[in-house]
């Protein structure tokens, strides 16, 4: 068997679509989705997904700033530009990408953010609220893995899943989700015993790890969904997941590429946390 393609470029484009239509229509309202995105340090990968996600919003017609600090600034001046993003009218969603300098309280500056403004979803009372299946802004990276089961009519209901990860950004929230749909979860992470045995009971299986290749196809149960989240520079300068996708396309039904499948969903998905929170403030 070889896998079917989610392709994140297409589906990603197809939803933004949307997108770039209900920000005309909010655009006869005068007012158009804007996102401040705050970069602390020179991070090479956090530097290309801040300048991939400020193009986004430029494609889809959404206002975007960009407030980049060196890695050695004072963290009370990314408290005071968080602070002046939080009244800005233009301003529907902040985001700081992470991870920030040592020196940073993470935790502290996330929850600086104004709670309506919180497009990344990871404030404390944020997470809570999907915890609790409360309405929420969901984390962009879950929520395009969700669109995919979504658009290629994956029923999660009863389901196997198993998440190999158990970050605040991906593993936990995933977890999360994949419950509220009905899956049956375990989440793998470094202290997992034997993760082979985990992975090859998975229907759904996420990879969300951080290494590159390290799910291999005898670790993926036959008809399997796999889900690649992670995004690795290899020493030739190519990027791959923490699947290894070669052998794992043979025994897979459906699989996520790298590049080209979780990643610009996360994008598509942090454009629609921004519109659907510049349409609440629309509508407020
Ligand atoms: N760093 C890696 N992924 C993400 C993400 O989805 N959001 C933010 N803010 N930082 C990240």
């Amino acid at each position: 068997m070889t896998a079917q393609i989610l392709d994140g470029n297409a589906l990603g484009q197809k939803l933004r679509a949307g997108f770039k239509q209900r920000a005309e229509e909010l655009a006869l309202q005068g007012m158009r989705p804007g996102l401040a995105v705050i970069l602390v340090g020179e991070d090479p990968a956090s530097q290309v997904y801040v300048r991939n996600k400020v193009n986004a919003c430029a494609q889809a017609g959404f206002h975007s700033e960009k407030h980049a600090y060196p890695a050695d600034i004072e963290p009370s001046a990314v408290f005071d530009k968080i602070a002046e993003l939080n009244a800005d009218p233009k301003i529907h969603g902040i985001l700081v990408q992470l991870p920030l300098p040592r020196n940073f309280d993470t935790e502290a500056l996330l929850d600086a953010i104004a709670p309506e403004k919180d497009v990344d979803g990871f404030r404390a009372e944020n997470v809570g609220a999907l915890v609790q299946g409360q309405p929420c802004f969901i984390p962009c990276t879950p929520y395009g893995a969700m669109k995919f089961f979504e658009e290629a009519g994956i029923s999660l209901k009863g389901k196997e899943a198993v998440v190999v990860g158990r970050s605040n950004i991906v593993g936990k929230p995933m977890a999360m989700l994949l419950m509220h749909a009905g899956a049956t979860v375990t989440v793998c992470h470094s202290q997992t015993r034997d993760l082979k045995a985990h992975c090859l009971r998975a229907d759904i299986l996420v990879a969300a790890i951080g290494r590159p290749k390290m799910i291999t196809g005898d670790m993926i149960k036959p008809g399997a969904v796999v889900i690649d989240v992670g995004i690795n520079r290899l020493p030739d300068g190519k990027l791959c997941g923490d699947v290894d996708f070669e052998s794992a396309k043979e025994v897979a039904s459906f699989i996520t590429p790298v590049p080209g499948g979780v990643g610009p969903m996360t994008i598509t998905m942090l454009l629609a946390n921004t519109l659907e929170s510049a349409e609440r403030s629309a509508n407020t």
